[in-house]
């Protein structure tokens, strides 16, 4: 579904990626793991079209993408959910989510939405709360919900766990599966590494714009360095 290869990209004269291939198939969760700026969100924004790579080639669903616009991806079907959340605060979470079907899925957005109550209940509670004041395990909520509204074949989460409690990490790691059983294909960038191997078919492990590792999320937990850098053991 999504195969990139070669990929370079960085800001300015700072070089972050430095040859990135991956791939993602149809139905798979996919995991990028890595420590704070080693370039997990550079290369999420360079698959999405915010940023342009100034080497390497993009293709998704066949099509080559390379220095796509956002926009143009999101209309074959990727949602990116960005880091942080980035909902509009001073609206509604019904005016959130009615946002995410501005490019793609238009006519369905009425079904689509209550897709999305039924999904995540606690919207549904909070439909005409201003998006701001919701909690962080809320408005990651919302962000991935308004992400869905656009019925991608693909989504992008960038560190949804970030700043949740315990609970809600669980509750997020399981939205996960549930949306990726649903049919889409996710890549998930997370430095939740335990969590993201439990659920992600095959897993990349990113050290300063190069991957240092990758294979099946089962033998990736297995290898002695990751063990050592990322989990203490
Ligand atoms: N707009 C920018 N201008 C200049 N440098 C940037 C910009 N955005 C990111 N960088 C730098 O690029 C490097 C990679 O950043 P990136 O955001 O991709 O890291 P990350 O892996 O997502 O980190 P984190 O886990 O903290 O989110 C960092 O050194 C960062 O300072
Ligand atoms: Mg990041």
């Amino acid at each position: 579904m999504l195969e990139i290869s070669g990929i370079r990209a960085g800001y300015g004269p700072v070089a972050v990626l430095h040859g990135i291939d991956m791939a993602i198939q149809a139905g798979e969760i996919v995991a990028v793991l890595g420590s704070n700026g080693v370039g997990k969100t550079t290369l999420n924004n360079v698959i999405s079209g915010i940023i342009k790579p100034t080497a390497g080639t993009i293709r998704f669903e066949g099509e080559d993408v390379t220095g796509a616009s956002p926009a143009h991806m999101v209309g074959l079907g990727l949602a990116h959910v960005p880091e942080g959340r980035k909902i509009f605060p001073n609206l509604s979470v019904h005016e959130n989510l009615e946002l995410g079907a501005y490019r793609r899925a238009t006519a369905n957005s009425a079904r689509n939405l209550e897709r999305m109550y039924d999904t995540f209940p606690r919207l549904r509670e909070r439909r005409t709360q201003l998006a701001g004041t919701l909690s962080g395990g809320e408005q990651q909520m919302l962000a991935i919900g308004r992400g869905l509204m656009s019925e991608p074949r693909m989504v992008i989460l960038d560190e949804p766990s970030l700043g949740l409690s315990p609970v809600m990490v669980e509750e997020m790691f399981r939205l996960v599966q549930k949306i990726n059983a649903e049919g889409l294909a996710v890549l998930l960038v997370e430095q939740n590494v335990v969590q993201s191997l439990e659920v992600a078919t095959r897993t990349y492990v990113l050290e300063q714009g190069h991957f240092v590792l990758e294979g099946k999320s089962a033998d990736v937990l297995k290898d002695p360095n990751l063990r050592k850098t990322y989990l203490g053991l």
